[in-house]
């Protein structure tokens, strides 16, 4: 039997658990919170979690494994379309299109003047991509075809992209150099707020800040006040720390742009996340090895 929810909305936490206990597989969306109440919930069907987001810090793995529950995500097939999104936000935020938008639709417009609005280019600017992951990869490679430079830094100073054209900088050097810094770091307990106040004050002051991956990797009180004081030139914004909730200081501020966690949101990207998921519950009931599983992280030497 298949029990639909139409993933609008979040679950409570009582009604997750209510829809769970029964059931050999859940298909989980990324505003599911999955803890060990859950599972336990599951217990003894439950076999997999399908989440369908290549993020998965909605979900506890740990429980999960210790409960023998297979956790699975859609990593690869929304790796083009949040790239693409990226660039989207970059170009935006860059030549203040957005900011364009709302100038003429407030009946602002008063004609075209010679340093009326005058953006940035891009060519000859460095992308500082935080996470060398395969989204961040995939932005550097776009990012390359508008002329910009690449460097790429890891929290953890962990080398995951050997590109000849691309310089591997500390994470300090990359934020003091770079003129636009995209965050494609994982959301976990050792990557919240790593953006802070301190952080933004050493970013140069004609510099962007864009993140497409989860809100809570920036302090998103931090990044008003460095807005609002121009302490950066800009931010450009597809994730918040408190979904659908934005802080309130960032709304009247012209400098940032502010999208609706729209990363992976295309017609062809959902279709292929909701497929490789549903291959992944068809693959462990039928008893086969899940196609894309989560795995305890192995230790680094
Ligand atoms: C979207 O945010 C995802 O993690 O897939």
């Amino acid at each position: 039997m298949i029990d639909l929810h139409d993933g609008h909305g979040d679950l409570s936490p009582d009604e997750l658990r209510t829809r769970v206990a029964g059931a050999d597989a859940v298909m989980a969306l990324l505003t599911n919170r999955f803890d060990a109440s859950v599972f336990d919930a599951g217990a003894p069907t439950l076999k997999i979690v399908a989440n369908v987001a290549v993020g998965y810090d909605n979900i506890d793995i740990a429980a999960a494994h210790a409960r023998g529950i297979i956790v699975t995500n859609t990593p690869d097939v929304l790796t083009d379309a949040t790239a693409d999104l990226t660039l989207g936000l970059i170009l935006d935020i860059m030549r203040r299109l957005t900011e364009g938008d709302r100038l003429i639709r407030r009946d602002g417009w008063r004609g075209w003047a010679f340093d009326f609005m005058l953006g940035r280019d891009l060519r000859g600017k460095q992308l500082g991509i935080i996470g060398a992951g395969r989204i961040g990869r995939a932005v550097a490679a776009r990012a390359r075809a508008f002329g910009m430079s690449i460097a790429y830094a890891a929290r953890d100073g962990h080398r995951t992209a050997d590109e000849p054209d691309a310089r591997w900088m500390s994470f300090d050097e990359l934020l003091v150099s770079s003129d636009v810094v995209s965050l494609h770091v994982p959301l976990t307990p050792a990557t919240r707020h790593l953006i802070t106040q301190k952080d933004l004050v050493r970013m140069k002051r004609s510099a962007v800040l864009v993140n497409t991956t989860r809100g809570p990797v920036v302090d998103e009180a931090a990044l008003a006040w460095a807005l609002r004081e121009h302490r950066i030139a800009g931010a450009a914004l597809d994730v918040f720390e408190r979904e659908p909730v934005v802080h309130p200081d960032l709304i009247p501020l012209e400098n940032v742009l502010l999208v609706p966690h729209l990363g992976s949101a295309t017609v062809e990207t959902r279709t292929a996340m909701a497929d490789l998921a549903a291959r992944n519950i068809l693959a462990v009931l039928a008893g086969q090895p899940p196609l894309t599983p989560i795995v305890p992280a192995a230790p680094r030497d």
